[in-house]
């Protein structure tokens, strides 16, 4: 157990660094992809007749609808002033005596990045009459691919009942705390510190192991210590993780944290934020021995008495979120994934590229900017394709099975030989926004190995390869169709 935490602890300092945002992460077109969602708000009821404000979560555009529930079944309801010509928008809503459902369809467009988008998603959601927070409809993209985003599990615990309340009193419990002190001249040997402790918070269960700072390379900084926890191992926890701070003070043997953590649990529609502060003194036992190294000194080996400590919050604050956003996506802090990059930029980067026995092969991945842990796959020529000198089929190398690929799943290779001219026509599947329905896309590559290629022959094996080894190119992908 307390190994796989420190793994987890070390895993997130590494990980850390490649997080922030990114500049087009908060716009209009990584919005309709991420959260195409609308909030109803302002429901109001008048005999049969009601009328409610809706926003876009995507685009902010707000209206109110007005509906006349004459009939039984579902009632269009009209946009009330200027209708929207840009955003069409089309809302109905079906009363029973206890709940409302409401349904709606819009068509928007983002300009926000190199191509204008056109948006059309829908979405219903049902509320009890009596129930006064705004309503999330989450919608599915019909247009310009269909998915239902993917949303997230949300920080660890958010939802669990009495997160809010436990939370007014925050408290943690300490756990497999170690203390080593091993102290060196710095000359025949140098000094070693570790602090290693689990942090439990009482209020949603989450559990942080902490290390010093700086992963393994900078074990011996006890007073940086590095907490992570269960988020480095779920990848779906969305835009607000968990974050621990935490110190220890060898002289005085304080320990000190600060946590933000997230509630939802009385109503999803206001999520707040934790931020709270703690310090304790650690009873230490220790077992002593000299310094195999420098018998003047002495080495530290302690754990807490008793084992576990209660901690209590000396300082905390709440802060309110906006409504429903602890489960939403996560923005591409890291840039494009496979979607998103095959729409705007499609590119393939090459490399490896080889002639063997006058057989083509190359790897070749898709430049997103998100390529998570992905890395290039080997493409060897197959059978020569009917009809088409020239041109044979690919044979996609073993990928591992790891996760969410961003290669061709089916292809053909062109090559001309005196010109060194490939072409490349291939298949690809997205499924970073919705894994349960890839985004197909076709696209046609025409590029040119641009770089000396030179021929050995060993074992009367010939072998033609480019100069440098390490040569990789890009080219574009063009007629790119997504949706086939
Ligand atoms: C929507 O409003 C928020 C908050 O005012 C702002 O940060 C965001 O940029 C707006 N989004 C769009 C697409 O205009
Ligand atoms: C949503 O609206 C579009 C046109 O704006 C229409 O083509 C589509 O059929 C509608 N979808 C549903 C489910 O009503
Ligand atoms: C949305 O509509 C579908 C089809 O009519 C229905 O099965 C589903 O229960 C509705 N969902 C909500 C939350 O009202
Ligand atoms: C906790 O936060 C306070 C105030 O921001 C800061 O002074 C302190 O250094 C922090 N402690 C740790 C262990 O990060
Ligand atoms: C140990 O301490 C003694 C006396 O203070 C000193 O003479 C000796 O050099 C020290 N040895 C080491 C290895 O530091």
């Amino acid at each position: 157990m307390a190994v796989c935490h420190l793994l987890l602890a070390a895993a997130a300092a590494a990980l850390v660094s490649a997080q922030g945002p990114s500049a087009t992460a908060a716009g209009c077109t990584a919005k309709s992809f991420a959260i195409p969602s609308w909030l109803i708000q302002d429901v109001k009821h008048a005999g049969a007749d009601m009328s409610f404000s809706i926003a876009n979560r995507a685009t902010n555009y707000t209206a109110t609808l007005a509906c006349q529930g004459k009939t039984a079944g579902w009632n269009a309801c009209v946009v009330q002033g200027a209708a929207p010509e840009d955003e069409p928008l089309q809302a109905s809503v079906l009363v029973s005596e206890t709940s409302t459902a409401f349904f709606v369809n819009q068509t928007w467009t983002c300009k926000d990045r190199e191509k204008a988008l056109t948006f059309t998603a829908d979405g219903n959601a049902t509320a009890a009459l009596t129930y006064t927070s705004p309503l999330l409809i989450r919608g599915s993209l019909t247009s310009p691919v269909a998915i239902t985003p993917t949303y997230a599990d949300g920080a660890t615990g958010h939802g669990s009942p009495g997160c809010s309340a436990r939370s007014a009193k925050p408290s943690w419990v300490l756990s497999s705390l170690q203390y080593t002190d091993e102290p060196a001249d710095g000359v025949t040997a140098t000094p070693f510190r570790n602090f290693n402790v689990i942090v439990t918070n009482q209020a949603n269960g989450y559990q942080a192991s902490c290390m010093p700072g700086g992963g393994f390379a900078g074990v011996g900084d006890v007073s940086r210590l590095t907490c992570a926890g269960y988020e480095f191992q779920a990848f779906n926890v969305g835009r607000y993780p968990i974050s621990t701070e935490a110190s220890y003070d060898a002289v005085t043997s304080t320990f000190s944290l600060n946590q933000t953590w997230f509630c939802d649990d009385v109503d999803a529609a206001k999520p707040v934020q934790i931020t709270s502060h703690a310090t304790l003194p650690i009873p230490l036992t220790c077992t002593t021995t000299p310094s195999p190294t420098s018998p003047n000194l002495t080495n530290k080996y302690c754990t807490s008495t008793p084992s576990t400590l209660p901690l209590s919050s000396l300082s905390s604050f709440t802060t309110p979120l906006s409504a429903y956003s602890l489960t939403d996506p996560l923005p591409s802090s890291r840039g494009d994934g496979c979607t998103l990059t095959s729409i705007f930029s499609p590119h393939w980067q090459f490399s490896d590229f080889e002639i063997v026995q006058g057989e083509v092969r190359f790897e070749v991945i898709l430049t997103a900017q998100d390529r998570g842990f992905q890395y290039p796959i080997p493409i060897y020529q197959g059978e020569g394709v009917k009809g088409r000198e020239g041109w044979w089929e690919c044979v996609v190398g073993a990928d591992g099975g790891n996760g969410l690929p961003l290669w061709p799943n089916k292809c053909v290779i062109g090559w001309e030989k005196g010109k060194g001219v490939l072409g490349l026509e291939a298949e690809w599947e997205c499924r970073d926004l919705d894994g349960g329905h890839p985004v197909k896309f076709t696209g046609v590559t025409t590029t040119t190995v641009d770089s000396p290629i030179t021929c050995e022959t060993v074992d009367g094996e010939s072998r033609c390869a480019t100069e440098d080894p390490g040569y990789t190119w890009t080219a574009g992908i063009d007629n790119v169709k997504w949706g086939v």
